[in-house]
């Protein structure tokens, strides 16, 4: 019988140390150990964590991995209105601002001081605290009304599940601050979307919020979501805090993460210095600020300012000039993509903005043209946001040729003239053509692309002149261009078309999760691929499996699985594998070498034991996943093993792990622990 009480003075320690080098990595950014050593301890904790299920507390650091989806969120009405701010366009707006403040404060005048922030473009939320732990969570909503997302705020690395020091010791507190998505995990999330094809997020805001309100908060916890808090609030007992730049003192040592910019002025001026100073530096910024905003510092005379029904009188948000120019609007074109999508995109005169020249922007779909009537000739705003693509914002009225005509989406597909249609319910047009030479030409540049079969030399200008010329019709042809055939191509001298043979021979033996991924399955990305070959081993197992049996592999879904079983039911891709099969190309795969490369070394360095018919995972798939995750499966149960994981009808190995006392675990636990 272990000592409960060194388990739970174990584990408490754990938590601290664990939590503390979070914040270190997640909120100070100045990680105090190596990765490993914080890594050794995290499964300490975990390990721990799973043989005694029962300790396990809502504050652990462990607790942060998403739950079950919720049905919808509930309400919840803040105690304290979350106002909004009213705006400063220039400096002299600001000079008003604080002569204002002086008109109000009448006799009693005295020097004003401030605090200026960044204006981050997120999302307000208020977080409760109860005697330092994180209980309950909200959107700002209508700013009377939120909506309580705490499930989904708990998988954000660098919220404080538990506040330190002086701030945990009060009954209630409410913090505030914004969550946001970095702009450089912005641009990698959209980029993934895309090869998943999904839909990217327009902004990194859109994207925070979209991620922020998802049911399923496992989703969230993979989403690179971060936080800024900028007000200590409404609390029980009164906390005795007098400015407010004390007050971000206290979060920040609460362990509650704070803007490094924000500073404090002891005059307008110096207020409008910062702000222009920060205009300035915005796009140098990793996250998208619209501007800053201006606070009295004095949180007494914040008081006595009060607020209207709409914004505090003590703050002001000086507003960033908006990244717009104006341009004309030369066409329209359709682009056709791999799926067949056509997007729409306009040709913009060049426009300079930002220092960067624009000539295109996207116009996303037809329903986005409409509701914003964007037609030939018009002059628009065209706005340009760090990394984003240019999009058009709007459209000047006045400057619209008497003659324009409201843009109509085009009848049939521009490249193979194939009527178009559009899917009841979804915005996107498509070019049903599955061999349309454009869907063709981006499909074979997907199947060749480096994360797919990775064939090199198959660049854009080739695959133009294969489609074109009648060569490949489907990926099954490429494995028939000999060397002759490929020399007479334009641009191809003779030793990069005996290359370019080479590399689509050695593009045979990538495997059936490259393969899967390479065929453009809608909705199929990379880490899909990998776990259905993980799962199946051959395509000939994966085209069995029926919409219901693909939809319960973890992390597959029904949205995927159905558009697998679609592809597999489809006459003509069975014959298009049939024909890659025949041309030598490999449809199957050892499972450890499918296993999706991004799986964390959660279980680096354990031994485990299987024992037993787990009711889903083959022995060999259990075994390759556990290894994918830097485990180690071995036969026998010593004390050395760390886990056993136990099945129907187990073998002598349980009775000898329960003898050694190592943790018993079933099919789920396993994967819980793989999850982590
Ligand atoms: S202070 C009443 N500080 O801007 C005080 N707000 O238009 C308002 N925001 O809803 C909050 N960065 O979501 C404050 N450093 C910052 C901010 C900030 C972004 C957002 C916040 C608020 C909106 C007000």
């Amino acid at each position: 019988m272990e000592d409960q009480t060194a388990v739970r003075e174990r584990l408490a320690a754990l938590r601290d140390v664990v939590s503390q080098h979070q914040h270190r990595y997640y909120v100070e950014d100045r990680p105090t150990v190596s990765d490993a050593a914080y890594d050794a301890l995290y499964r300490e904790l975990q390990d721990l964590e799973a043989a005694h299920p029962h300790l396990i507390t809502p504050d652990s650091p462990t607790q942060r991995v998403g739950a079950e989806p919720a049905e919808g969120f509930e309400s919840v009405a803040h105690q304290v209105p979350m106002l909004s701010l009213d705006n400063a366009r220039d400096a002299d707006e600001l000079r008003e601002f604080e002569a204002r403040l002086v008109r109000l404060q009448a006799e009693s005048a005295q020097p004003l001081s401030y605090v200026v922030e960044p204006k981050i473009d997120g999302l307000g939320v208020a977080l409760l605290y109860e005697g330092g732990e994180f209980v309950r969570g909200a959107t700002r909503g209508d700013g009377r009304v939120g909506e309580n997302i705490t499930q989904n705020l708990r998988t954000i690395k660098s919220i404080p599940l538990r506040l330190d020091g002086e701030l945990a010791s009060l009954s209630r507190l409410e913090i505030r601050g914004e969550v946001y998505m970095p702009r450089r995990a912005f641009t990698r999330l959209n980029r993934q979307l895309e090869a998943d094809g999904q839909a990217p997020f327009a902004n990194p805001r859109n994207a925070a919020a979209g991620s922020l309100r998802l049911l399923d908060s496992r989703i969230t916890a993979r989403r690179p979501l971060d936080v800024f808090f900028y007000t200590l609030g409404h609390s029980e007992p009164t906390h005795p805090v007098t400015s407010h730049w004390d007050a971000l003192q206290a979060l920040s040592q609460a362990g509650a993460r704070t803007n490094p910019r924000v500073a404090r002025c002891s005059s307008i001026e110096e207020v409008i210095a910062y702000c222009q100073a920060l205009e300035a530096e915005r796009n140098e910024l990793d996250y998208e600020a619209d501007g800053v905003v201006v606070k009295v510092d004095n949180l007494a005379l914040q008081g006595a300012f009060g607020a209207t029904a709409h914004h505090p009188r003590w703050a002001i948000a000086f507003k960033f000039a908006a990244q717009q120019a104006i341009s004309v609007v030369r066409e329209i074109t359709l682009n056709v993509g791999r799926t067949g999508a056509l997007t729409p995109t306009a040709v913009l005169d060049a426009v300079h903005i930002a220092g960067v020249t624009v000539r295109r922007a996207s116009l996303h779909n037809e329903d986005e043209i409409r509701r914003k009537d964007i037609r030939v000739g018009d002059t628009v705003w065209v706005e340009r946001a760090g990394d984003v693509i240019p999009q058009v914002v709007s459209v000047i009225l006045d400057k619209r040729p008497a003659d324009s005509e409201l843009f109509v989406m085009p009848e049939h597909c521009p490249v193979c003239q194939t009527a178009i249609y559009r899917p009841l319910g979804e915005v996107v047009a498509r070019c049903p053509n599955a061999v349309c030479p454009a869907q063709l030409r981006e499909r074979l540049l997907h199947y060749g692309g480096r994360r797919a079969m990775d064939i090199d030399g198959l660049g854009a200008a080739v695959v133009e002149q294969l489609v074109d010329r009648g060569l490949v019709r489907d990926f099954a042809d490429l494995y028939a261009l000999d060397q002759s055939t490929l020399e007479v191509l334009d641009r191809l001298a003779e030793k990069s078309a005996g290359n370019l043979v080479d590399a689509i021979a050695r593009s045979r033996e990538r495997g059936l999760a490259r393969l899967l991924f390479g065929l453009g399955i809608r909705h199929v990305g990379e880490r899909a691929a990998a776990l259905l070959a993980a799962h199946y081993g051959s395509f000939a197992a994966l085209a069995e499996a029926d919409t219901e049996e693909l939809a319960e592999i973890r992390d597959v879904g029904p949205v995927i699985a159905e558009s697998v079983s679609q592809f597999c039911a489809h006459e003509e891709n069975r014959r298009t594998l049939e024909r890659l099969a025949d041309a030598g190309v490999r449809l199957d795969q050892d499972p450890v070498a499918a296993t999706p490369s991004d799986a964390a070394q959660t279980l680096a360095g354990k031994v485990f034991v299987l024992t037993g018919t787990l009711p889903n995972l083959k022995r060999n798939d259990a075994q390759a996943l556990i290894a994918a995750a830097g485990g180690r499966v071995t036969s026998s149960v010593t004390r050395n093993t760390d886990y056993v994981v136990a099945g129907s009808d187990p073998g002598r190995k349980l009775q000898q792990a329960q003898d050694l006392d190592v943790p018993v675990l079933d099919e789920e636990q396993l994967r819980g622990l793989l999850q982590d």
